[in-house]
């Protein structure tokens, strides 16, 4: 059946899945990768399309696969596909650039996090809605962190506590995003990068451990173990 949206939401969020998956391995583009059955992105979009704010879904799908993702969605939700772009960054200025003005809040959301819970969406959104400009959920870092030099020396150890794994969805007032995407120089793999750069604060919310992105091969096992214990 297909979702609804909230036509009173005010909240867009845009779902870049036009990437290859190189890491993944051969396969074909990784948004339409199989898990459980399903491609990956009909997974996140069902999730995005759960949390109550949202009122638009704009996707940047492979250009060769933008009529197969309108087709492949169309059951699932309403979405508005566009063509992504040659770098994660382009594909959301792409998918940015069809959210009309009265819409507030504008989440940045990778396909590849296909797990991610609708509560997550929307206490990322509500952090915004209470002021913040961007917001980003994060997660500790369980890993000692070594930093390396030539000949794979170590260097030192970093101080873990005041490090944080980034996930998405992050939030942005509409504003301050469309505005860090006209003046970005230079490709970040996240956009609360281009909030930084441009002076303005960045708050963390705690993320999720469903909000994995699914990246390499052991990650899509770990995902199909994660829905089947849900
Ligand atoms: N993405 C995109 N357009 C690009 C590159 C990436 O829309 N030109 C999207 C991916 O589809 C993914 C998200 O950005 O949902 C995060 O990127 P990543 O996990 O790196 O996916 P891929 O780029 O597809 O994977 P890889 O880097 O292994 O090729
Ligand atoms: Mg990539």
């Amino acid at each position: 059946m297909t979702a609804q949206l909230n036509a009173r939401g005010d909240v867009a969020v845009l779902v870049p899945a036009a990437g290859a998956g190189v890491r993944l391995g051969p396969g074909g583009p990784k948004a339409l990768r199989l898990l459980a059955g399903e491609p990956l992105l009909v997974h996140a979009i069902r999730r995005v399309a759960a949390a109550a704010s949202v009122r638009m879904i704009v996707v940047a799908a492979p250009a060769a696969e933008v009529e197969a993702v309108r087709e492949l969605l169309a059951p699932v939700a309403p979405v508005t596909v566009v063509a992504g772009g040659a770098e994660r960054q382009e594909s959301v200025s792409l998918a940015l650039a069809a959210v009309p003005a009265e819409i507030e809040v504008v989440l940045v959301h990778d396909a590849a996090r296909a797990l991610t819970p609708p509560q997550l969406i929307e206490s990322v959104a509500a952090a915004v809605r209470q002021g913040h400009p961007a917001v980003i959920p994060v997660l500790p870092v369980v890993d000692t962190i070594k930093e390396v030099g030539p000949g794979d020396t170590v260097l030192g150890t970093v101080d873990r506590s005041v490090l944080r794994s980034v996930q998405t969805p992050q939030g942005f007032r509409h504003d301050v995003l469309t505005e860090v995407h006209a003046s970005a120089d230079d490709a970040l793999t996240d956009d609360a990068g281009l909030v930084e750069k441009a002076g303005l604060p960045v708050t963390c919310v705690p993320g999720s451990e469903l909000a994995l992105k699914i990246t390499r091969p052991l990650d899509l096992v770990l995902a199909e173990a994660l829905l089947h214990v849900r």
